[in-house]
């Protein structure tokens, strides 16, 4: 018998995991979401529990199993993941925001099913902007302190590397994880881009749960040495 033990690299860790879209409601049967599967961020859930985490995983609108061991929420609007979210960061000691969440939600979205009216005018929408997220918990007391270690993700259609190291800086991270979207939405593979102040790695194409064993490993790394 071959009896092998994974180290538990991330034992009396608390992680708090955004995945997936979310859904922004234009009136009850409508709304506007996004192509994003929630497939990576459930992988690093999984990836963070296997590493001996408790981990929380707040979820919009995906149709994937909760990995075994992790406390799942679910949610739909770019709000309730910020409810959420706040919610748990207190106790939390990582973040990992990788939700697309919908930049914009319709300005107010009707009580009831909006109908054709027959003259063949269509609707006018107004939008407002969501919170960031990711932003309000790094720029916490706790974000900035390093107590709540805070990993942004970033999906870019070109430049990824530019846009990676602009996000970094503007949205107050320790750690941004780049990606070429949206040609991995979905998929199962992945190849990521990992951004800190001292540089850049490459993690090539691999399956996603490999990826995020290997990003949390980085994690554990990062925030061993801070403790
Ligand atoms: N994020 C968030 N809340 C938002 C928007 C983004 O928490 N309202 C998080 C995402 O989960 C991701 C990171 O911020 O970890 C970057 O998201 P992204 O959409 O790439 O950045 P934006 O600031 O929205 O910029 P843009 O979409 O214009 O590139
Ligand atoms: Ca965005």
């Amino acid at each position: 018998v071959i009896a092998f033990f994974q180290p538990k690299l991330l034992a009396g860790q608390q992680v708090l995991v955004t995945a997936g879209p979310t859904y922004e409601a234009i009136d009850p049967v409508r709304g506007i979401t996004n192509l994003s599967s929630g497939k990576m961020g459930f992988a690093i859930a999984r990836a963070a529990r296997e590493a001996g985490a408790q981990v929380t995983l707040v979820a919009g609108p995906v149709s994937l199993p909760t990995p075994r061991g992790v406390t799942r929420v679910n949610v739909k609007s770019a709000q309730d993941m910020l409810e959420a979210v706040m919610q748990h960061a207190p106790i939390a000691t990582i973040f990992v925001a990788t939700a697309a969440v919908a930049d914009w939600r319709p300005a107010s979205a009707a009580d009831h099913k909006i109908k054709k009216d027959g003259t063949g005018q269509c609707p006018q929408m107004g939008f407002v902007e969501n919170p960031d997220i990711l932003a309000g918990v790094a720029r916490s007391p706790r974000g900035q302190s390093g107590a709540l270690f805070c990993v942004g993700f970033a999906a870019e259609s070109h430049d990824l590397l530019a846009h990676a190291q602009a996000k970094r800086a503007r949205k107050g991270v320790p750690l941004l994880v780049g990606n070429i979207g949206p040609a991995t939405f979905g998929q199962d593979d992945n190849a990521l881009l990992l951004v800190d102040e001292h540089g850049t790695r490459e993690m090539p194409r691999a399956p996603k749960l490999a990826l995020a064993r290997q990003l949390i490993a980085e994690v554990a790394r990062r925030t061993r040495a801070a403790a």
